[in-house]
């Protein structure tokens, strides 16, 4: 069966990666998680001191771009790739709140965005691959043969995100939840480069009333619905 390459992009805790993962799994593909090479750089930023609630030393970011490596291990037992920052296992440590508030001001910085562009591309270039994040199908694979844009209400993507990290012990309130996602919404749809836009042949999904069950049953549709037309 030809692959294609399938791009998912949409707000914060739109249910993307979850929704991309199912459908990676379920045709055999690779799923990429763009997000988490954006935190994973935040991450190495707030851990070297370069990034502060007082201060951002981008200068010496872009720097040291070149020592800063970003790669992926198959987990077998949760089913997906995990995360490396320059060798160290940092996939939960790229998902705190903490890393939320700064991670859009370091996907501001174009030669960022350009060291991870290149790096997606390069993964996706055999296709076979679902890849989620904000420039995916406008940017990274603007030739994907399905294209998919994600929306849901500020409140319940909060809520959602919020259970999320309760759920794994986090010590946060609802209301820091909320005001990390607009706030994050607020800086990636207005960055000079490539924002956070629906590409102009993306479907829109909004899944505020949608169960998992239901996005998921929804898109393996569209799924198969493209792959009947290119055989
Ligand atoms: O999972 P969540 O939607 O909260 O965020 P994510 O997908 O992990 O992405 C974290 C941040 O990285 C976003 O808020 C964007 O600022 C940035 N990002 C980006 O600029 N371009 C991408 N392709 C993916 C993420
Ligand atoms: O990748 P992205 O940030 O867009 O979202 P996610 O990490 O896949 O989903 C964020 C949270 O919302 C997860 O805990 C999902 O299980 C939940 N979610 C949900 O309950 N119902 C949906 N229709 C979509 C997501």
């Amino acid at each position: 069966m030809k692959k294609i390459t399938i791009a998912i992009d949409g707000y914060s805790s739109t249910g993307k990666s979850t929704v991309a993962k199912q459908i990676a799994k379920h045709l055999g593909y690779v799923y990429v998680d763009s997000g988490a090479m954006y935190r994973a750089i935040t991450l190495y930023a707030i851990e070297e001191g370069l990034i502060s609630k007082e201060d951002f030393n981008k200068e010496a970011l872009i720097y040291r771009l070149d020592q800063i490596d970003i790669s992926f291990k198959f987990n077998e037992a949760l089913g997906f790739a995990e995360t490396y920052l320059n060798g160290k296992n940092v996939e939960k440590q790229i998902r705190t709140l903490e890393v939320s508030s700064f991670v859009s001001k370091i996907a501001e910085v174009s030669k960022v965005r350009e060291k991870l562009v290149k790096i997606q591309k390069q993964l996706g270039k055999d296709k076979g691959v679902v890849m989620d994040g904000r420039d995916i199908g406008t940017v990274v694979f603007p030739n994907a043969a399905l294209k998919i844009f994600m929306t849901a209400s500020a409140e319940k993507r909060a809520e959602r995100r919020y259970k999320e990290l309760v759920d794994r012990g986090d010590n946060i309130t609802y209301e820091s939840v909320l005001k990390n996602v607009t706030e994050r919404d607020y800086i990636d749809t207005h960055r000079e480069d490539s924002p956070l836009v629906k590409a102009e042949d993306a479907i829109e999904i909004d899944n505020s009333d949608l169960t998992l069950e239901a996005q998921y049953q929804k898109i393996l549709a569209l799924v198969r619905i493209t792959l009947e037309g290119i055989e």
